[in-house]
């Protein structure tokens, strides 16, 4: 292997789930990947409403209506969240949802992070999973697994809509580990 000198080291993480004392450092991670890899993919007026109503007690509140989360952190470091997935009973099907900071893309985080939330889908029941992909995160969706079943608008609180595809993964008894195109 090459190393080079102007490389980024690679970062050490690992995850686990996230209880409401980790909801501020979940909606700081949040923020950072909406503002830094969200603003890559759509225009800043809707950038701003979609981290308009991100904050803590956002997750609070999820959590309060069983929504799961889990979190990457890295052991010995700034104490910040380096990225988060989700899962949650909807009430048509089960979603999830993955966000990493920018610092902390292409390290496999948001397929570990997925893992998780997948794990924990499967563990509820489920046979399929679905999310409402933004736009930045439709290869890494795909690269775990999932395939577009439509596409169509995300209504954010704003009132404003953001493009996003829609996309949807087949779980089976192999369960995770078994992640499409990805490793
Ligand atoms: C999408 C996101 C979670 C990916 O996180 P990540 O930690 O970089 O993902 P991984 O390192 O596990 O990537 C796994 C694979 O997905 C694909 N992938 C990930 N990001 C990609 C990108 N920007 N472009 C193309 N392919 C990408 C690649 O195949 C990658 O494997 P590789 O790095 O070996 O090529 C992150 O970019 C993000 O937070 N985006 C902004 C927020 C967002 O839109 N989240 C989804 C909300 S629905």
């Amino acid at each position: 292997m090459i190393l080079q000198e102007d490389m980024e080291p690679t970062l050490n993480f690992e995850i686990r789930r996230a209880g409401l004392e980790d909801v501020d450092a979940i909606a700081a991670a949040h923020l950072d990947s909406i503002r830094s890899i969200g603003a890559l993919y759509y225009e800043p007026r809707i950038v701003s409403g979609w981290g308009a109503r991100v904050n803590g007690e956002l997750y609070a509140k999820a959590m309060a209506r069983a929504e799961v989360f889990f979190m990457a952190i890295e052991p010995g470091g700034p104490g910040e969240v380096l990225g988060f997935s989700s899962h949650r009973i909807g009430v048509d099907a089960h979603r999830t949802a993955v966000y990493v900071r920018a610092r902390a893309t292409r390290q496999g985080i948001g397929s570990a992070l997925f893992r998780t939330a997948e794990a924990a889908a499967i563990a509820a029941g489920a046979t399929a999973i679905h999310v409402d992909a933004s736009l930045a995160a439709v290869e890494f969706y795909t690269a775990n697994g999932f395939e577009e079943v439509g596409r169509g608008e995300h209504r954010l609180w704003s009132g404003r809509s953001m493009a996003c595809v829609f996309m949807q993964k087949e779980l089976t008894a192999n369960g995770p580990g078994r992640t499409g195109r990805y490793r």
